[in-house]
């Protein structure tokens, strides 16, 4: 991991805008960066859609991450199978910084439902380091096929009560 870079001194979120996404397809692309989440990178078409979606349902709670007034990532809460779940992405030249941990710890404080949940893959240590930190549990673990959108490999659910 690329835990040389110092910790970023201020993290904050904001609303996402369609400016973002140059950036974030970026950061999705990233082969490193998706194979740790363990999906497939979207084409940009693809992408675009994706996110037209996302901005126009009001549902979702979809932020950007600013560190140091930089953007960084991006933190959300969405709805799967009538469970609030959570998930987040940082900028690879920006991981070990302590950003995802803050950006959690501040995406809790504006989203009150509760349990949420997350899903992780096992290797996935600092993503796991990130959601145990923040209080999460895990509650199962589970061997998943490969599919259109994830390559197949061990995941564990995680919840906050
Ligand atoms: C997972 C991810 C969000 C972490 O973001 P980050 O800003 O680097 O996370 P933080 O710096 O807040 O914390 C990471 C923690 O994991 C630790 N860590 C990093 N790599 C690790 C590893 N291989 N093994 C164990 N711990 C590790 C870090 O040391 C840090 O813990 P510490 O603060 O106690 O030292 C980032 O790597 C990412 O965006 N990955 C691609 C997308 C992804 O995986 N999203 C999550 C899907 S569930």
């Amino acid at each position: 991991m690329d835990a040389k870079n110092a910790r970023a001194s201020r993290v904050e979120l904001r609303s996402v805008r369609e400016s973002d996404l140059d950036a974030f397809f970026a950061h999705d692309s990233d082969p490193r960066s998706a194979a740790l989440a363990g999906v497939k990178p979207r084409t940009r078409a693809a992408f675009l859609e994706h996110w037209g979606r996302i901005l126009a349902d009001e549902s979702i709670t979809e932020r950007a991450i600013l560190a140091d007034g930089e953007l960084a990532g991006r933190v959300t809460c969405f709805e799967v199978g009538g469970e609030k779940t959570v998930g987040y992405w940082i900028a690879r030249e920006q991981w070990g910084r302590g950003i995802a941990t803050r950006a959690l710890a501040l995406l809790l404080e504006e989203v009150a439902d509760r349990p949420l949940f997350a899903q992780v893959r096992a290797e996935n240590s600092a993503s796991i380091r990130v959601l145990e930190r923040a209080g999460f549990r895990a509650i199962a673990t589970t061997d998943e096929a490969e599919s259109e959108r994830y390559t197949a490999g061990r995941i564990v659910r995680y919840r906050l009560d």
